[in-house]
């Protein structure tokens, strides 16, 4: 049996649900406030929507201290949906050209809520320039620059595939073209590190990788801050007044926020405990969510299988975007059927008190995917039940 307070906080919760122990998350929240405001003087946390997708959750991050400023979203209609709930103050990280999108973020910027878009191509540019005409005040944009490790030429590029925007004088034409453009304007830039912030260095499936991993960490962070130093410098020089600067994410907090040129920097995955940052080195969250499958079968003794569990992440595939037992101990996926979308089994050893009815805990790899899954999260809170709270798709929000 799952321990006594877990079940009671579950109640009569149909299984698989999602089990938040806010006192975990809270922890995470502080946890991460306290980092962030020890390593830098000035900076502000960003959260990242994508990664929690829970509207209570997100309001919880920001009620709980001053240094949570703003919201980094991942989709326009989002976006709207959020201001329309009452949040405010948003960066759209990921750029967009459709016109049904620009004009969500039309309606927030002319209703009064603050907002802006992240772009890397003349094209975003122009459809952003096309979809505001008119509009009262200039609506902001964002250059996305590439935070990526980079040798001989560009055949060897370490970090994400995104941006085209890599030297310092890229950004500076970008910001010159953009200039020219009627009805936007550059408020900044971001520079996301996703080779240090998303990228595992003590991870027992990658063996010698891991060496390989801490090598490339080692070379990007001082990449990253002379890359992004050298860009706030250029950007002043110019004479550009650069609202929003920001970089970093969970997986970098210890050390994006001494960088002073950033005027913010993101972190969204570490207030839920994902077990992707089991594996990392320099950063450690708690495990704040959980699903819970009911164990239904059990076709060997030492092996159950439960309903559903089929919660795998998203990015490159393998055994670290899988689900990973949490509860009963020792619990394993098998290697020859991993997570299955409606039965899951488990190797749990002969000793395992784990009966056909009672639950088995998981973890997602990662923050925010998992609300696309479920309607409602069931909370806990000193070990006492502590009520539901819906997820985006029991808003009835869905965003691709
Ligand atoms: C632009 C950007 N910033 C920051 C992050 C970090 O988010 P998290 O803290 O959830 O890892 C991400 C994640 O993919 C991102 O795309």
């Amino acid at each position: 049996m799952i321990p006594s307070s877990w079940r009671e906080a579950l109640g009569d919760a149909v299984l698989p649900a999602v089990l938040v122990d806010l006192d975990a998350f809270d922890r995470n929240v502080r946890h991460i406030a306290d980092t962030v405001r020890s390593a830098g003087a000035r900076v502000s946390i960003r959260p990242a929507t994508k990664s929690v997708r829970v509207p209570a959750l997100l309001r919880r991050i920001a009620a709980a201290d001053a240094i949570y400023q703003g919201w980094m979203t991942y989709s326009a209609r989002e976006t709207l949906a959020l201001w329309q709930d009452g949040l405010d103050d948003f960066l759209v990280a990921y750029p967009t050209v459709q016109p049904g999108d620009l004009a969500a973020l039309r309606a927030v910027h002319e209703g009064g809520g603050r907002v802006a878009l992240v772009v890397d191509s003349a094209e975003g540019l122009r459809a952003a320039s096309r979809a505001m005409s008119g509009v009262s005040a200039p609506f902001r944009l964002v250059a996305d620059v590439d935070m990526s490790l980079r040798a001989l030429g560009g055949r060897v590029h370490l970090g994400v595939r995104r941006s085209p925007l890599r030297s310092v004088d890229e950004v500076r034409r970008f910001f010159a073209l953009a200039g020219g453009m009627s009805d936007v304007t550059m408020a900044g830039w971001m520079g996301y590190d996703a080779q240090l912030a998303g990228l595992q260095d003590a991870s027992p499936f990658q063996g010698a990788m891991n060496l390989a991993a801490r090598a490339v960490r080692a070379a990007s962070r001082r990449s990253v801050r002379a890359k992004r130093e050298a860009l706030s410098e250029a950007l002043s020089r110019d004479g550009y007044r650069v609202e929003i600067a920001n970089g970093g994410g969970s997986g970098s907090i210890d050390h994006a926020p001494r960088e002073p040129w950033l005027t913010e920097v993101t972190a969204g995955s570490g207030f839920m405990g994902p077990h992707l940052f089991d594996y990392f080195s320099n950063v450690r969250f708690e495990p704040a969510f959980f699903v819970a499958l009911q164990v239904v079968r059990s076709s060997d003794v030492g092996y159950v299988t439960c309903q559903g569990g089929g919660y795998v992440a998203s990015g490159a595939p393998g055994w670290d975007k899988a689900p990973r037992p949490w509860w009963p101990a020792g619990a394993k996926l098998l290697p020859t059927e991993g997570a299955g979308e409606v039965q899951t089994p488990l190797r749990v050893g002969r000793d395992a008190q784990v009966q056909i009815g009672d639950a088995v805990l998981l973890r997602h790899a990662k923050g925010g995917e998992l609300a696309e899954r479920f309607t409602d999260y069931v909370l806990m809170q000193g070990g006492r039940p502590a009520g539901r709270t819906e997820t985006y798709r029991g808003r009835g929000w869905c965003f691709g």
